[in-house]
């Protein structure tokens, strides 16, 4: 066989063996180790009956002949032919091994046997087993109808009286070795039967909590997380019992912190369109009604100097209100973050912030001059800079504020430091949980774009929040 067909099939067998459940896989194993075993006992003790078996029958055999030879001497001598057929008669009529005896002169005729009268003397069986002058026996199994027959010649009087001949029959033996052979078989059975059984309960105790585990997977899956798998046993599977179930409460708890920021996003959402739209209506609408009804007005003004008035204060109006429409759109998104690039959109943030709330904003721009960086990141560090922005001024009663923003290659750092109150970050964020969502939506952000955000912060000591975002090298 060449490698190739070998390994397919290697491959077969894999896939037949993968394809069986747990609980057959289990039982093949009990069931093929019990059998080997079973069988290899079987072929070893009939083997080594067989040898044990023979020798001593042939012992028996040797002991037998020379016995019976040493007493036939006597009667051969004095040509006692009856006494010796009788001799001969008496050893197999009692010994069911014996097939036959005979008695060879020193001549080689045959003085007496226990064939019987009519059949003829097997021919050939007397050069069967031809005993070397000296010998003290000659063993010659012989190969015959009836099964094999040990032939073994010893001397009479040291072969001056003849030759005794003594056939013995090998069924004692193999009825011995096939009896042991079928006990052994029948162990074997029903050892494996027995095993069948404790590997049955085994495997439905190692199985019974597979399936209950994928049950539940398969309940999670449809994301149901009230699925707990049972822990049955402290073993390998109950570990992975429990894992599951930790895995499961992590999964529900994220779902639920999910669910949760969802929530509260869209609400966001919602909420920034009633500002926008309460804005549209009271000052941009209130404005453009006015400037209406300021013209209509203008159409009877017949004094050259009331219409220049009017016309000044209408102006004015126009002024005010495309102030305003720009500022709203600029805190929706400003345009200069996606034409100029974060640097620039940060700069015209902070010129505004200044005069709006007076704080001091001192930012430092290293490494970024002329680079652009991908837009999601622009948006998220923009976003993030201008919460931590508004917290200052609305939390921390500070007076400077430092903004560092500091590239590399790959990472884009930003630190953002006031010198005000300070709070408790923990706790901040743990009621933030419940309520508020800048702290939490400036991690958000940055988890998104692959960042880290660290807020450090002491009750009295200010507040320094920590931006790190990778930026991929392209
Ligand atoms: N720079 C800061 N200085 C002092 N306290 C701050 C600062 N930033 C945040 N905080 C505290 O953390 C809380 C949570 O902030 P945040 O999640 O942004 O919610 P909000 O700004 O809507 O109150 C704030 O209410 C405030 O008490
Ligand atoms: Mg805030």
């Amino acid at each position: 066989m060449d490698r190739k067909a070998f390994r397919e099939l290697i491959e077969r067998f894999w896939e037949i063996a993968g394809g069986v459940s747990v609980r057959t896989k289990i039982l093949g194993i009990v069931l093929g180790g019990t059998l080997l075993f079973g069988l290899t006992t079987v072929l070893q003790v009939r083997y080594a009956l067989h040898q044990v078996l023979v020798a001593r029958t042939q012992d028996w055999g040797i002991a037998m002949a020379s016995d019976l030879a040493a007493r036939s001497a006597d009667l051969v001598l004095i040509n006692d032919l009856l006494g010796l057929h009788r001799l001969l008669q008496d050893a197999i009529l009692h010994n069911s091994e014996l097939r036959y005896l005979f008695v060879l002169s020193p001549q080689g005729e045959v003085l007496a046997h226990t064939f019987g009268t009519s059949p003829e003397f097997p021919a050939g069986l007397i050069e069967a087993n031809p005993l070397p002058p000296g010998a003290p026996y000659r063993l010659q199994p012989l190969r015959t109808p009836e099964g094999i027959i040990w032939d073994i010649a010893v001397p009479i009087f040291r072969g001056r009286a003849g030759v005794l001949r003594l056939g013995l029959r090998d069924t004692a033996v193999r009825t011995a070795v096939n009896t042991v052979t079928a006990w052994l078989m029948l162990t074997t059975m029903v050892v494996s039967a027995l095993s069948i059984g404790i590997a049955l309960v085994l495997t439905h105790l190692i199985v019974r909590p597979i399936r209950s585990l994928v049950e539940m997977t398969e309940r999670v899956a449809r994301r149901d997380f009230t699925a707990r798998a049972t822990v049955w046993a402290h073993d390998e599977i109950g570990a992975l019992a429990q894992a599951f179930n930790t895995m499961v409460e992590e999964l529900a708890q994220q779902e639920q912190t999910r669910a949760f920021y969802l929530r509260r996003i869209i609400e966001a959402q919602e909420e920034e369109r009633r500002r926008i739209a309460r804005e549209l209506h009271d000052e941009t609408g209130q404005a453009l009604a006015s400037l209406w009804v300021g013209l209509r007005n203008l159409e009877q003004t017949l004094d050259p100097d009331t219409l220049r008035t009017r016309l000044e204060d209408l102006y004015h109006l126009v002024d005010q209100t495309l102030n305003r429409v720009r500022r709203l759109a600029f805190e929706l998104r400003p345009s200069v973050l996606d034409d100029l690039g974060l640097v620039a959109a940060l700069e015209r943030y902070i010129r505004d912030y200044r005069e709006r709330f007076g704080i001091e904003v001192e930012m430092q721009i290293v490494g970024l001059d002329e680079r652009r960086i991908p837009p999601t990141i622009e948006t998220a560090v923009y976003r993030i800079v201008q919460e931590a922005l508004t917290n200052a001024a609305k939390h921390a009663r500070c007076q400077r504020i430092s903004v560092l923003l500091q590239a590399s290659p790959r990472l884009l750092s930003v630190i953002v430091e006031d010198d005000g109150c300070g709070f408790d970050v923990e706790q901040a964020l743990q009621a933030g949980r419940e309520s508020r969502l800048g702290l939490y939506g400036m991690r958000e952000r940055a988890q998104l774009v692959g960042g880290t955000l660290t807020i450090e912060s002491t009750p009295g000591q200010g507040t320094t929040i920590y931006l790190r975002v990778p930026l991929e090298s392209a």
